[in-house]
């Protein structure tokens, strides 16, 4: 296909190098989802991982919020656990359940069943979903590339599906330490090749998604999270300098200030981690993500706004691209998400 068209909007690249920009830009985790009607609509027609693998049908997902709302960034519609599969491992989202891993890993003896993915192939689909839907963006804004973290992927692998506390998978880390390391290597030699292969496709922005991080203690994520993190962030530069990384781990408070010197340009806070004292923890040069509670969207637009005001003010004009501290939820009104954007916008104009 032929080049990009030029970006005419580039407020999240400037603030994700701590430039100034005119207005604190805004995107919002699982912008594209179940909470909109159109993509009820879209989903009623076909399984969640038949939209995820076909280009045409993952480029209109990406897209759907951005015709109705002035979005700053697009997210490429696809789930962090196409790398499990890819790896070998089969997975289900079960309708009201969420992901099903049918053979989830139980010993150090199954790490031999994994497969050597070929990435380019493999993944092919998602490649071509961003490279499609680049070109449909025509340059309104940037498209955003994401995988999960290491530990959070080996979380669904060990454990089989969600969990409140991951006992599974948490007890291979002391259990098998060796063996987590190994499936901790592999899984980042993938996801370096898979966020390099998703820029080259069209991806401007990248995030890895530290779900789980939360779950572990500052030694366990010094020790099994950290590492492969730095990893992913040297990785990636080393073959797309110019390209922005975000890292968003998940209740990882004891980490904040590691994560500002894992080389990632931007730290994603949760709602509930302080804003300013994650800048002091961080330090200047470091643009921080986040963090409004998903269940302000639940409250009334006067309410909203003013939640937004207090946002802004904790984070400051520069360095921040405002977005919810985790996903939308099925049950948010999209109305809402349209006062959050538009409130963003207006009460950060200087
Ligand atoms: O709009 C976007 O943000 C892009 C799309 C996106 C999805 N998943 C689509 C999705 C992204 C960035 C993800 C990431 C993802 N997937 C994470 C990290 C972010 C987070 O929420 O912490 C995780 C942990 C997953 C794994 C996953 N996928 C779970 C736990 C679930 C079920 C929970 C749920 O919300 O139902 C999914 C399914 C999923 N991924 C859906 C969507 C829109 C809903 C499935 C459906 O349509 O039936």
């Amino acid at each position: 296909m032929s080049a990009f068209p030029p970006l005419q909007n580039d407020l999240i690249l400037r603030a994700a190098r701590c430039e100034p920009t005119e207005r604190t830009p805004i995107w919002i985790m699982r912008q594209a989802g179940r909470y909109l009607p159109e993509y009820r609509a879209l989903r009623a027609e076909d399984e969640f991982f038949t939209v995820v693998r076909t280009p045409e049908l993952a480029a209109e997902v990406t897209l759907q919020p951005l015709e109705r709302f002035p979005l700053d960034a697009a997210i490429i519609f696809s789930d962090i656990l196409v790398v499990p599969q890819v790896l070998g491992l089969e997975v289900e989202m079960v309708k009201g359940k969420g992901p099903h891993f049918p053979d989830p890993l139980n010993t150090p003896d199954d790490l031999r069943a994994l497969r050597e993915p070929d990435v380019a192939a493999d993944l092919g689909y998602v490649l071509e979903a961003l490279t499609l839907t680049r070109h449909r963006l025509a340059g309104r804004v940037p498209l955003i590339g994401f995988c999960g973290a290491p530990w959070t992927l080996m979380a669904y692998m060990v454990e089989g599906g969600g969990s409140k506390t991951f006992q599974k998978s948490k007890a291979w880390l002391f259990r098998y330490p060796e063996a987590s390391h190994q499936l901790l290597q592999r899984i980042t030699d993938v996801l370096i090749k898979y966020l390099n292969a998703q820029i080259t496709a069209g991806a401007q922005l990248v995030q890895v998604f530290d779900s789980w991080a939360g779950l572990l203690g500052p030694v366990a994520f010094e020790t099994f999270c950290l590492p492969y993190l730095q990893q992913i962030a040297t990785g990636v530069a080393a073959v797309h300098p110019e390209v922005p990384k975000i890292v968003f781990a998940k209740g990882a408070h004891y980490a904040l200030e590691a994560l500002g010197q894992s080389g990632y340009e931007v730290v994603g806070l949760d709602w509930t981690m302080d804003p300013r004292q994650a800048r002091q923890q961080i330090g200047p040069g470091v643009a921080l993500q986040g963090n409004l509670d998903p269940c302000v969207l639940y409250a009334e637009p006067a309410s909203i706004r003013s939640e937004v005001q207090k946002m802004l003010d904790a984070f400051g004009p520069t360095g921040h691209i405002a977005n919810l501290g985790h996903g939308m939820h099925p049950t948010h009104d999209p109305e809402h998400a349209r006062v959050f954007i538009e409130a963003v916008q207006t009460l950060s104009t200087s």
